[in-house]
């Protein structure tokens, strides 16, 4: 039987290993038959992924979506919902920051945190969730960060909006546990993707990899549907990069 996956931010860094190691899985076990719904705000990240999955052997589809907007949201709820009927796994997963001194945050820097991290990760959930409630099965991970539960000084709206996504990972948990649907938050620390930007060579070898994350993912996801790993934190081996 296939499984419908979604992955928001498939389109580069975490999402886009997750997605990739969803495909691979497929092509190793004969069990597992991933139906992988990739979903990011740009279209020719969407392609370019969708083609490395179908390399592996899985059926892909792309939607492409902001999901700081609400119409978006309803647009990518429904295209799942309407062609696939359900969805076993949601991988919350888009989510951007913007490090800097508190002084310098500016409203546009409070909108955009909050409206992808925590308006759009909320809104998605509430628009699939019922299905996963209705068949009594399901899997959603949120993509949280070690931020969610320790500050780091220039993350101020990163932490505030990853604190928050924590707080809705605990609420969904309540929710999910009287339907037989797995919670999985993750945790990572700093894994060198795209959203850092420039970083030096000395920089890049504190930091993991998107792969590096990817794999518990769908290890966890691959657990008997008896079993939920509920967090999974990780951590580069030296520490996290910042501490004050
Ligand atoms: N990298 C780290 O060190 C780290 C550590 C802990 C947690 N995380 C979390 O892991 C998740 C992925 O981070 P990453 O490092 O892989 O970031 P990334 O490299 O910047 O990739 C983020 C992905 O999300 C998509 N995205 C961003 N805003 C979106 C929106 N409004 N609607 C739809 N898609 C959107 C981006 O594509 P488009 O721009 O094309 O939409 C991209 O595909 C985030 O939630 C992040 O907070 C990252």
């Amino acid at each position: 039987m296939q499984n419908i996956i979604l992955v928001t931010g498939a389109g580069k860094g975490i999402g886009r290993a997750i997605a990739l190691a969803f495909a691979q899985a497929g092509r190793h076990n004969p069990d597992f038959d991933p139906l992988l719904i990739l979903s990011s705000r740009t279209p020719a990240d969407l392609e370019s992924i969708s083609l490395e999955c179908r390399a592996e052997g899985a059926v892909t589809d792309t939607v492409a979506a902001d999901i700081a907007s609400m119409t978006d949201v309803k647009r990518l709820s429904d295209n799942v919902l309407k062609r696939y009927g359900t969805i076993d796994c949601l991988v919350n997963n888009a989510g951007v920051g913007r490090f800097k001194p508190l002084a310098e945050m500016t409203e546009d820097d409070y909108n955009h945190t909050m409206d992808t991290n925590l308006k759009g990760t909320f809104f998605l959930t509430q628009a699939l969730f019922p299905a996963m409630e209705r068949k009594r099965s399901g899997h959603i991970f949120f993509i949280t960060s070690v931020a969610a539960e320790k500050a780091f000084k220039h993350s101020s709206l990163y932490c505030m909006s990853k604190f928050g996504q924590k707080g809705l990972v605990e609420t969904m948990r309540l929710y999910a546990r009287e339907c037989n649907v797995r919670i999985t938050e993750v945790l990572p620390g700093a894994v060198h993707t795209p959203m850092w930007g420039e970083v030096s060579e000395n920089f890049q070898s504190l930091m993991m990899t998107p792969e590096d994350i990817a794999a518990p993912v769908v290890q966890a996801y691959l657990q008997p549907s008896r079993t939920t790993v509920e967090q999974i934190v990780l951590r580069p081996t030296g520490g996290d990069l910042q501490d004050s």
